[in-house]
């Protein structure tokens, strides 16, 4: 007999980490991939009735307004997305008893630490798109009990631009580039933190969603950078005769602050699910061949 396939309702399906977690999940369960297009998740009455007629049991929130300037200019929006969307996903989770799994940022720290920052460390977001991404994480801890969070950070993968294929891009029509070098983070890969999302499900499902492992974690690639360094290691991969410069952040005229430093320590997800992610050089350098060639 058939084993009964569960259901894991993907929203933002069209951006870069949601194409990945479909890409990965849709052979082993019955996936909903919810698009801006088919379920805006500002209208509340929508998302009820989406989730009312497929009844996920797993729920991957990954849909955000993901435009950091944007968010600063336009907050109403940034707000009614990123927050009360997840108001509105959380709320239909905890009518149906299905779990949350809602990805967040590592936007939600200041970036005044020198060291990759834990799980327990104090928030402290800079911009609205932080704010309202914070804002979400404790909306999904007050309304539903069996959440995780994912804090993630420069997720690159297939699909809309984003830094990294802005680089290659540029790579074939520029002769200089000037990149900010006083921001640091981790190169994600969206390939990999899906697969790492689909570890929690397989490892927490197999062990009968205990309680404990429920909350939130940090999962990023391993290993830290700054976007000068991501650039410069693509570049060179690409073999690429680009004159890269380093500009400051204060020099961008960037509507919105960012933490100039925001690496997460990884160490809570590696101790309880077993693995971490690999080196984002190993990551970017798969990446490349992959899209180059
Ligand atoms: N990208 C990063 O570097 C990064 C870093 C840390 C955390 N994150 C978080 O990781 C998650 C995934 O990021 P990503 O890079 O994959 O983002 P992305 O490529 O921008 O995808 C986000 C998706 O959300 C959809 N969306 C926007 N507004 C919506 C609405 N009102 N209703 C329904 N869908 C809507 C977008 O559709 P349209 O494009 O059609 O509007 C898009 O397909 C986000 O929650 C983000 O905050 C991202």
């Amino acid at each position: 007999m058939e084993k009964i396939k569960k259901r894991v309702l993907i929203t933002g399906s069209r951006g870069i980490l949601g194409r990945a977690l479909v890409e990965r999940l849709k052979a082993k369960y019955k996936i909903a991939a919810l698009t801006h297009k088919n379920c805006d998740i500002t209208d509340s009455k929508k998302v009820a009735a989406i989730f009312a007629r497929f009844k996920p049991e797993i729920v991957i929130h990954s849909a955000a307004c993901t435009d950091v300037d944007e968010c600063q200019r336009d907050p109403r929006k940034a707000y009614a997305v990123n927050a009360q969307g997840a108001v509105n996903i959380a709320k239909s989770c905890a009518s149906l008893g299905a779990i949350l799994i809602y990805i967040s940022t590592d936007y939600v720290f200041s970036g005044k630490k020198k060291t990759p920052y834990r799980e327990t460390d104090a928030t402290g977001p800079l911009s609205i798109y932080a704010k309202s991404k914070l804002m979400a994480e404790k909306s999904v801890r007050r309304l539903v009990k069996r959440h995780i969070i994912v804090r993630t950070s420069w997720i690159f993968g297939k699909g809309r631009k984003g830094f990294l294929n802005n680089v290659l891009s540029w790579a074939k029509s520029k002769k200089r580039l000037k990149i900010v070098s006083d921001k640091y983070s981790s190169p994600t890969s969206a390939d990999d933190l899906a697969a790492a999302l689909d570890r929690i499900i397989i490892r927490m499902g197999g062990n009968g969603w205990k309680d404990r492992f429920f909350g939130t974690y940090h999962i990023t690639s391993s290993g830290f950078c700054s976007w000068y360094g991501w650039a410069r290691y693509a570049l060179k991969n690409v073999k690429a005769k680009v004159r890269l410069e380093p500009i400051g952040m204060a020099q961008m005229g960037f509507a919105a602050r960012r933490p100039p430093f925001s690496a997460l320590d990884n160490s809570k997800y590696k101790k309880t699910f077993g693995i971490g992610l690999r080196p984002w050089q190993k990551a970017v350098k798969e990446y490349i061949k992959c899209v180059c060639n």
